[in-house]
């Protein structure tokens, strides 16, 4: 089966930033689960059903990437999979302290769960799923930040098509 690997998140919606952690952990890792919370402590813009099939759409064909949703602690949905490996992306220093509260909060939960860290590229440094939300609800352009299908239902969502 390989090396797996679990990257969780919102998701609300996936952006280019997220599909970039996601090619260059397959060059680690010989598949992928993108993991969606059913319900993250912010109160999310798109359904879960719309963000998983906003991701399914994103990633195209690629066999050794899986998209998944999970409920409650991501700690006993990692427990149930092959793998103890959780991987997040990091952007600037601000998301550290999160990350790290996250992290250390999830190995007490199960200190048989690692979370690795990959530092996003700097062409993604300073996007974000909200910042883009935002953005669009005004009718800014996002294109270029997030894959065409998501920059399209951000239109309609808002109002913009
Ligand atoms: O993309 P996000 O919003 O930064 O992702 C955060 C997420 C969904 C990975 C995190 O909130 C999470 O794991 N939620 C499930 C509940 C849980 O296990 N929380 C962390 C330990 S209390």
């Amino acid at each position: 089966m390989g090396k797996m690997v679990i990257y969780p998140g919102s998701f609300d919606p996936i952006t280019n930033g997220h599909l970039s952690i996601v090619r260059r952990a397959l060059t680690m890792f010989d598949s992928i689960t993108i993991a969606v919370a059913s319900k993250p402590m912010k109160k999310t813009l798109f359904t879960l059903d719309e963000r998983v099939d906003l991701i399914q759409e994103s990633i195209k064909n690629d066999d050794r990437i899986f998209v998944d949703s999970f409920n409650g602690l991501l700690v006993d949905y990692v427990d149930g999979k092959k793998t103890n490996i959780v991987l997040r992306g990091m952007r600037a220093l601000s998301d550290f302290e999160y990350e790290f509260q996250m992290s250390l909060m999830n190995r007490k939960l199960n200190k048989n769960i690692q979370t690795i860290f990959m530092m996003t590229d700097y062409k993604w440094l300073y996007t974000s799923s909200t910042i883009i939300k935002e953005a669009a609800s005004y009718g800014g352009a996002v294109g270029g930040l997030v894959p065409d299908v998501v920059c399209q239902k951000l239109k309609e969502k808002f109002g913009f098509q």
